[in-house]
């Protein structure tokens, strides 16, 4: 058989008949393109990614239990400060690292551009995300003596925009040998009936692997390998649309480093008992985050001798890990959740579609998947109105003006 002959067996085999359709309407070089993109795809893969969303999710029988954290705002000043030299010293021997990742789509934003390339509304200027990012590395750098390695994460869809805008906006006053840009894996992006969609470049539409994708990113980007030449032992990883995060929190670090831990994570406790968040916890013994829809509803209202939560602590993506933790996460599969969101593509006419609802899955694998590798985590309670201020939804919650509020209200205390 010809590869052409072998390409019409396997797309049919995959059901992607429509891409055949398609093949008619193409120029030679434009169906020989798209025809070297899709060898390139693990397209079982992919019907076995779609197939698992048409699975009811499984609630495993899991021993769950609660987690340990530390709450920063009861700490003594004594408590506060020796775990703050502990981290301090990691940061000014040049030892500490961060990752933004900035490769997600931002779909529910609809900003036109990167995430970063956001212009938030405060202080009658604006600030742009990466450039709220670089003043708080910035600050760091000041108070520290150094200069703060700083990886940038993109993806295929970003990465030519973000390099763009940071050049144009001269990396924002941060040191360029010091922004190291790296690009994410990515996975077809399907619609409702498993069918491959087509951009109106007539190749395959492809969305980044998630925030999980992060450190098999950094193995494959060589970026890792950057760190470990720089002497980097401990990498902050954070994401690219909360305006109040704090990227280097040596408590934090301290906290790690004294509980003798490779991973470490800021929390934000719950609004209420029910609030739609994914929380920490121990399942079978290991750190894990739970979504709030696997945690039964009676564990989700208990509290402790204090009356806190017993599982109040939600994740709000402020995470650490040891250069030794990423190298072994980077070589473990995590698996992939897949979301809902609106994709455009051409028809079998090649005439393009812009849906107005969602239409299409894209599968990510999530970051904090990584914690059930290990047996232990250090877990940092913070504030809500001093660390966490997202820019999510286009209104409403976690939107620009929720941003804007907190984001003001912290800096004008
Ligand atoms: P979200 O899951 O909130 O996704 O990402 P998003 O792309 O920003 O927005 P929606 O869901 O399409 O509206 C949380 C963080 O993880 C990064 C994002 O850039 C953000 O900093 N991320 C997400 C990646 O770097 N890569 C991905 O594939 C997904």
């Amino acid at each position: 058989m010809d590869r052409m002959g072998q390409m019409e067996e396997m797309l049919k085999t995959y059901n992607q008949e429509h891409i055949l359709k398609l093949f008619q309407i193409l120029t030679e070089e434009e169906k020989m393109k798209l025809i070297e993109q899709i060898n390139n795809i693990d397209l079982h893969q992919i019907m076995e990614l779609y197939d698992t969303t048409k699975k009811e999710i499984e609630i495993k029988e899991n021993k769950i239990e609660e987690i340990s954290y530390e709450d920063k705002a009861k700490m003594t000043n004594g408590r506060k400060e020796k775990l703050d030299e502990l981290g301090e010293k990691i940061v000014k021997e040049g030892k500490y690292a961060v990752v933004t990742m900035a490769g997600g789509q931002g779909t529910r934003l609809e900003h036109p551009g990167p995430k970063g390339t956001f212009k938030l509304d405060i202080y009658g200027k604006g600030k742009y995300l990466f450039e709220i990012l670089a003043e708080n590395l910035k600050e760091a750098n000041k108070k520290y003596g150094i200069s703060i390695p700083w990886y940038i994460m993109t993806s295929n869809q970003n990465n030519k925009d973000t390099v763009e805008f940071l050049e144009k906006n001269n990396y924002f006053g941060y040191k360029r040998e010091d922004v190291i840009i790296f690009t994410q894996g990515e996975l077809p992006l399907i619609d409702m009936d498993g069918k491959i969609l087509i951009g109106k470049d007539k190749m395959v539409r492809m969305g980044s692997d998630g925030n999980g994708g992060t450190f098999s990113s950094l193995r494959k980007s060589g970026a890792l390998a950057n760190m470990k030449e720089r002497g980097v032992k401990w990498v902050f990883i954070g994401g690219v649309d909360n305006v109040l995060l704090k990227m280097v929190d040596t408590t934090l670090l301290g906290l790690a480093i004294e509980k003798n831990v490779q991973i470490a994570s800021k929390s934000i406790v719950k609004a209420n008992p029910h609030e739609k968040v994914g929380v920490f916890c121990k399942t079978n013994g290991h750190p894990k985050v739970i979504e709030y829809s696997e945690l039964p509803e009676k564990m989700a209202e208990e509290v402790d001798d204090n009356g806190e939560l017993k599982y109040g602590e939600s994740h709000v993506m402020c995470n650490l890990f040891t250069i030794e933790a990423i190298e072994k996460v980077s070589k473990e599969p995590l698996i992939y959740h897949s979301a809902i969101k609106k994709n455009s593509y051409i028809d079998e006419q090649g005439k393009e579609v812009i849906p107005q609802e969602k239409n299409s899955y894209k599968f990510e694998a999530f970051i904090f998947d990584a914690f059930e590798l290990f047996d232990d985590i250090a877990i940092l309670r913070g504030k809500r109105e001093e660390d966490f201020a997202p820019v999510k939804n286009k209104e409403g919650v976690d939107s620009p003006k929720t941003a804007k509020e907190l984001y003001e209200k912290f800096w004008n205390r």
